[in-house]
């Protein structure tokens, strides 16, 4: 884990939870790149998502975190990046199958539908789930 830059981001409904992320982050003594938004003042999470993007394609940070309200805008604006593979995820389950089968690069969370605690522990098995290859690469290699 310690080549990763972690980027994150959010809008103003994921601004509370990614600001527990972060500190989760740096708790971890992750390298930390954070592109706000800085406060709950309304703004728009394309605007952040594609800010995010643009960190993982200029390589200043190696894997993502996005919070959106409910993460669903916020993932479909990350995905509209050929480059990003965001997973909304709700539990570990689907943090640690976002990781194994589909090499996401980016975890979104919803900051007014999952639990802080739910949220906490889906960051720590996203870090640190390996992608398993084989049959799920090809899979991936499908992806336009
Ligand atoms: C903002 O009010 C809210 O719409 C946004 O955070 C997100 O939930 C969109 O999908």
């Amino acid at each position: 884990m310690s080549d990763q830059v972690i980027a994150i981001a959010s809008d103003h409904g994921g601004f509370e939870l990614k600001e527990v992320l972060k500190a989760d982050l740096e708790e971890m003594g992750l390298a930390i790149v954070d592109l706000g938004c800085y406060d709950t003042s309304s703004v728009d999470y394309p605007d952040y998502a594609n800010k995010l993007a643009a960190a993982l394609q200029n390589e200043s940070a190696t894997r993502g975190i996005l919070v959106c309200g409910s993460g669903i805008g916020i993932s479909i604006a990350a995905n509209r990046h050929s480059h990003i593979r965001a997973a909304l995820v709700h539990d570990a389950l689907t943090a640690k199958l976002s990781r194994e089968h589909n090499n996401a690069n980016v975890i979104v969370l919803g900051g007014r539908t999952t639990g802080i605690e739910v949220a906490r522990d889906c960051l720590k098995v996203f870090l640190n789930t390996k992608f398993e290859g084989g049959r799920h690469q090809m899979r991936i290699d499908k992806l336009l």
